[in-house]
């Protein structure tokens, strides 16, 4: 192994740690060289894909493996405990989404890493999906004006979510707002700015559900009164999957799984152009910025206050749903 190759320990093997492992192939100067999950089982077969070892416990890791990074895939009530002691020994962290289940905890995360001077990166992987990227070059390139509206709906069917740790609020710390709608408050504040005020209605349409809103929407806005509306829901049928923005100069929307093409036009065009599609997949892209961070190659672009800032709003759109 090269002194330039960043040993990373995957923490948690399921749908998403899985899609990780299989990106970390695409992604220069970073190998996985560990494992953790609590079911045995699928730290060991994780593990034997990659040539990794297998743990069934961070601190077990911790000791026994010579690490430069974590890449923490848990559920979210479980990221504090894997963060915490990955930073007391200096490792760098890149924690999915959201950054905890409570504003107090990704708090605790964010200061923690502070203090010990280690990089800590949110896992906000739409921020590297290509389109997006493209778009916000043109943004910030002034193409589209003063960017004056945005609308994000991330919806479609889950199906057994209320099976699963996402419906349970202990873990999850909230519903679909905290599940999906983490992303949106990210690309609000990417493509617009920060949220000074938010508004929320959430409802639970499948009782099945238990406790936690599975329908939502949100208006963000800022200080100097752009604004956003933030769609969710994990019930009702798919439809559109988009982000859009509008400006006093041209508009702009990045299609999802929708089979629409991400396209923009502004004053100057005549027609819609295609938004650029070149690059990596988001999560390639998102792996890679780590490492890079990691490695002092590049900036890191995406924070462990980002992380925050996203919890915190999806908590005040909770406050704000309550009336
Ligand atoms: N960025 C995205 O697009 C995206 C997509 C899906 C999930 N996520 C996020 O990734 C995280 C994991 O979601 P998922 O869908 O992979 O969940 P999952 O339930 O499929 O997988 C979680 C895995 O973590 C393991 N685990 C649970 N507690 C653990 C602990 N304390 N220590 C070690 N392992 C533990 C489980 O055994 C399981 O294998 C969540 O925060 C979720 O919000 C992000």
């Amino acid at each position: 192994m090269s002194n330039h190759t960043l040993r990373v320990g995957l923490i948690g093997a399921g749908g998403i740690g899985r899609t990780h492992l299989a990106s970390y192939d695409r992604v220069r100067e970073a190998q996985i060289v560990a494992v953790v999950d609590i079911n045995e089982q699928i730290a060991r077969n994780a593990a034997r894909q990659v040539g990794a070892q297998a743990f069934d416990s961070v601190e077990q890791m911790l000791n026994e493996i010579e690490l430069d990074a974590v890449d923490i895939c848990t559920p979210p009530a479980a990221h504090l405990e894997a963060a915490l002691p990955a930073i007391e020994r200096g490792l760098h962290v890149l924690c999915e989404k959201p950054l905890a289940h409570h504003p107090d905890a990704a708090r605790e995360i964010v200061s923690a890493a502070e203090k010990k001077g280690v990089k800590l990166m949110t896992a906000f992987c739409h921020r590297f999906h290509p389109p997006v990227m493209a778009l916000k070059r043109l943004i910030d390139a002034g193409e589209l004006g003063e960017v004056v509206m945005f609308r994000n709906r991330f919806a479609g069917p889950f199906t057994g979510v209320e099976e699963r740790w996402f419906s349970d609020k202990e873990v999850a710390g909230g519903g679909v707002l905290m599940d999906t709608s983490v992303h949106s408050v990210d690309l609000f504040r990417f493509l617009v700015g920060e949220v000074s005020r938010v508004q929320a209605v959430i409802r639970q349409t499948s009782p099945a559900i238990g406790e936690v809103e599975d329908t939502a929407i949100a208006l963000l806005s800022t200080e100097d009164g752009r604004m956003g509306v933030v769609e969710a829901s994990w019930v009702l049928v798919a439809g559109f999957n988009v982000v859009e923005v509008y400006g006093t100069e041209g508009a702009a929307m990045v299609h999802y799984w929708d089979g629409f093409k991400s396209r923009y036009k502004t004053n100057r065009m005549e027609d819609w152009q295609p938004l650029e599609e070149v690059g990596p997949d988001r999560f390639v892209g998102e792996l890679q910025h780590f490492v890079d961070a990691c490695l002092g190659r590049a900036p890191l672009q995406v924070t462990g206050f980002d992380g925050l800032r996203a919890v915190e709003v999806v908590y005040e759109a909770y406050r704000a749903a309550q009336g």
